[in-house]
């Protein structure tokens, strides 16, 4: 498929790790409406191919994305944005079913923010900037900001960002637990996919039961939460991977995984 505003490729290193690169440079990765459509796209149809295992988002350097595209929404009304209702359709990447590592250097902000913690993990260079500076051009986060931030970093320190729009930097987002980890900027991409290949390399039904399990908890009460990973967990005993990842712990040999 021909995209204008991603690259999309494969990590040669490890083809099982579909890979999509931002790729509005001249406007800091502005997550524009036909941008966003074509990386929906992309990560869908990664996410329905067998041969894929892990995906990696990124962008450029300087930013991974610099936020919701400004100039198309500086002159809507608010029964415009609500028809256009542009934020609901990002959640599609929060249900896709493979694990999505962001790879984060530069600028994530307000949208760009939103996106990466959309992401399942999240692996910084030490020259990222995180933040929702929303309030300084009249609205506030729209696309998850607000709840994700919160969830993630507790109310007193969501509260500042959104309201003050400062950024955090790549060691203190890492400190507050928004990052997996913070490496030099030579080699944050390196990193995200030397992650990803590692997950790949896992049996994949697991991976993908384990994932929905550990997002449950962030929108289920405890109880519902513990059932539905006892149940997963059960779940896995129908899968020969399970009989041959314990029939080779037993053995003392390598699993082969299949994949079913
Ligand atoms: N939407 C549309 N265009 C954007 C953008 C956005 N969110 N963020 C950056 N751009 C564009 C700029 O308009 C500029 O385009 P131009 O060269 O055609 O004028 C280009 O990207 C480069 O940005 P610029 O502001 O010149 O770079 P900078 O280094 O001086 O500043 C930022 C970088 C990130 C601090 C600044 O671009 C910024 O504040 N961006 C908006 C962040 C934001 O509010 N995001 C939330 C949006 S809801």
């Amino acid at each position: 498929m021909d995209f204008q505003y991603i690259r999309v490729y494969r990590y040669e290193a490890d083809p099982r790790v579909g890979a999509v690169q931002l790729n509005r440079p001249d406007k800091l990765n502005a997550l524009s409406l036909p941008l966003m459509e074509e990386l929906i796209t992309a990560l869908e149809a990664f996410d329905a191919d067998p041969d894929i295992r892990c995906m990696v988002l990124h962008g450029n350097e300087r930013a991974f994305a610099a936020g919701a595209d400004i100039d198309e929404m500086a002159q809507a009304d608010s029964v415009e944005m609500l028809l256009r209702d542009q934020f609901r359709k990002w959640e599609r990447i929060a249900a896709l079913k493979k694990p999505l590592i962001a790879a984060v250097s530069g600028y994530a902000l307000g949208g760009g923010c939103e996106l990466a913690m959309l992401c399942d993990m999240i692996i910084a260079s030490d020259t990222a900037q995180f933040g929702q500076p929303e309030i300084n051009i009249g609205v506030m986060p729209g696309a998850g900001g607000t709840q994700r931030l919160t969830r993630t970093l507790g109310k007193a320190l969501a509260m500042e960002l959104v309201l003050t729009g400062r950024f955090l930097s790549a060691q203190e987002a890492y400190r507050l637990g928004l990052v997996n980890r913070v490496v030099p900027a030579e080699i944050y991409l390196q990193e995200a996919f030397a992650l990803a290949s590692t997950i790949a390399s896992k049996p994949p039904i697991a991976v993908r039961l384990a994932k929905e399990a550990v997002l449950k908890a962030l929108s289920t009460p405890l109880e519902i939460g513990l059932e539905f990973e006892r149940k997963n967990f059960y779940l896995l005993f129908s899968t020969a991977d399970q009989k041959e990842g314990m029939q080779a712990f037993q053995q003392k040999r390598p699993p082969q995984w299949r994949g079913r």
